[in-house]
């Protein structure tokens, strides 16, 4: 959607921070590939993996290879790309907290932009855990790979740096990491990643908001019933029990990619398709929508967790009982919420914010539910009970539009039932979509912000969904567990969320 402010990538280093990990293995590494495959990668990247992992170039390439073999979305793999790539794939040993590792990999980098004319540009990609973040920064800008607006030989070269989530753990750390951040480097070398931002339905939406002139005319109060947006999974915490039970739903899920979600949906027409029109349209948003504080946590919140239960025939393990969790644990793995954007457009519209673990489906999707026909007519005749019409935008998994609307049921009586208009993306364009990820690191390449979440923007996140935290640690926590894997959360969010339907009509609760 923002091919025309796009800018060509151009060849650099890509260093990658914490190369021997999960992400760089899933997604990092066949995204790359998938990116030469379609001749998108700038010819000569070269790639650095850094880390603490004892490996030769050798072994990191056979590493990435392996993973690549497993995790690409094409197969098989052409080894003559795969092999091509791999040459120019390096691996750098050293801690992340100084000694002789950074000055060493500083003058690396030097050498290789001699070997493969790569001018200096450089990607750090930082995909370690975020406690290691602020270290890997100061190194770095010790050795003066960070400079500001870093002066090359061959004139002007980029600097940009990549930051995965979670950006802070609530608002204060965000700040603090920001502040950090900003002493080093301008707002345009900042790439905060929110992978949803990559998803090919979720830049549909605003195709569908601005390509088509059908939906803006009832795109707001006087047409819309409610907005929802879920991401609901079916699994537990998979291993990450740990890292899960310091983190918790609400900012692992709810604070970044359900309110980026919303954001895309509800924003203003941005001026242009310039990053930063973009961004400043998202901000607003964020900063209209009503902070949920003191007894209104209460109110308008629910948050669960889940207990033991049968999932399709096969016994599942409560949070508590999952490795790595405290047995405990007051953590939510579940969070439904109602809230309003105060302005022009939105006022009065109830929001619902929704994200669980251990659902009765994995489902992410945004619904806008307008308001009901007025009821003479059809509406007034008996037995008829008509559902207001809604427009589902399914981010994942099975991609798509639909709409729901009232038809009549073929045959002498006069009855009516609710029918899908369905715009299913697979089948409507065969080829298949890119990973979020091969977008992403295309745009970090070209220097393309607006799939990025801005500083101001991740602030604003924080500071709604800090006051929830902030409400919930007034309180004791309920009793958990409070919902059987498999169903749609806790009852407890029945209280608003049968207000707006339940999530998927799946008639679950
Ligand atoms: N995995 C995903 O799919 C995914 C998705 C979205 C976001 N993220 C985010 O991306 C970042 C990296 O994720 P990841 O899954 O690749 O992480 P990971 O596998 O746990 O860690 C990546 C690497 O960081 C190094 N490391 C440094 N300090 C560490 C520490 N205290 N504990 C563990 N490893 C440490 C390790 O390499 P050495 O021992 O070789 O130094 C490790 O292999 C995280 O911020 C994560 O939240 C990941």
């Amino acid at each position: 959607m923002f091919e025309l402010e796009r800018h060509k990538p151009e060849r650099g280093i890509v260093v990658i921070f914490g190369a021997s990990g999960d992400l760089t293995r899933r997604k990092l590494a066949p995204a790359l590939y998938n990116l030469a495959r379609q001749n998108l990668l700038p010819d000569g990247t070269v790639v650095v993996g850094y880390g603490r992992t004892e490996m030769t170039d050798e072994v990191f390439r056979n590493r990435l290879g392996e993973s690549v073999s497993t995790f690409s979305r094409t197969q098989p793999i052409e080894s003559d790309i795969w092999n091509a790539l791999a040459r120019r794939m390096f691996y750098q040993r050293g801690s992340y907290d100084g000694g002789d590792a950074y000055p060493a990999l500083h003058r690396r980098l030097l050498e290789l932009d001699e070997r493969f004319g790569t001018g200096g540009n450089r990607i750090f990609y930082l995909a370690v855990p975020p406690g290691v973040v602020p270290a890997i920064l100061r190194n770095l800008s010790s050795v003066g790979s960070l400079e500001r607006r870093r002066r090359c030989d061959e004139g002007t070269c980029y600097l940009r740096v990549v930051f995965e989530k979670p950006f802070g753990h609530d608002l204060e750390s965000a700040r603090r990491l920001s502040n950090e951040i900003d002493r080093l480097l301008e707002e345009p070398q900042i790439f905060r990643m929110d992978h949803y931002l990559g998803k090919e339905t979720v830049q549909n939406i605003s195709v569908l908001r601005f390509a088509n002139s059908i939906f803006e005319h009832v795109w707001h109060s006087a047409s819309v019933r409610y907005v929802r947006v879920t991401v609901a999974e079916t699994l537990g915490v998979e291993g990450r029990g740990g890292y899960f039970d310091s983190t918790g739903i609400l900012r692992d899920i709810l604070q970044n990619h359900v309110l980026q979600l919303l954001t895309l949906v509800t924003m203003e027409p941005p001026a242009s398709l310039s990053a930063d029109a973009i961004r400043d349209e998202k901000a607003k948003v964020l900063r209209c929508l009503r902070p949920l504080e003191g007894e209104e946590v209460v109110r308008s919140v629910a948050r669960g967790q889940y207990g033991r239960g049968v999932v399709d025939g096969v016994e599942v393990p409560a949070y508590r009982e999952e490795e790595g969790v405290d047995p405990n644990s007051a953590t939510e793995t579940f969070v439904g919420l109602r809230t309003y954007i105060d302005n022009w457009r939105w006022a009065g519209v109830p929001v619902y914010l929704c994200a669980g673990k251990r659902l009765a489906q994995a489902l992410t999707e945004v619904s806008i539910e307008f308001k009901e026909a007025p009821r003479v007519l059809f509406g007034a005749m008996e037995g008829v009970e008509l559902k207001p019409n809604r427009l589902t935008l399914r981010i994942q998994p099975d991609e798509g539009v639909s709409l729901r609307f009232a038809s009549k049921v073929p045959g002498l009586k006069m009855e009516l039932r609710d029918v899908e208009m369905d715009f299913p993306y697979g089948s409507a364009f065969p080829a298949a979509s890119p990973e979020a990820y091969e977008r992403l690191l295309l745009d970090v390449m070209g220097g393309n912000s607006a799939l990025f979440a801005r500083r101001d923007e991740v602030e604003l996140a924080w500071q709604f969904a800090t006051s929830i935290l902030e409400g919930w640690q007034k309180r004791p926590p309920p009793e958990f567990p409070n919902y059987a894997p498999g169903t749609w959360g806790p009852v407890s969010a029945e209280r608003f969320f049968a207000e707006g339907a339940s999530y998927a009509d799946a008639g679950d609760r």
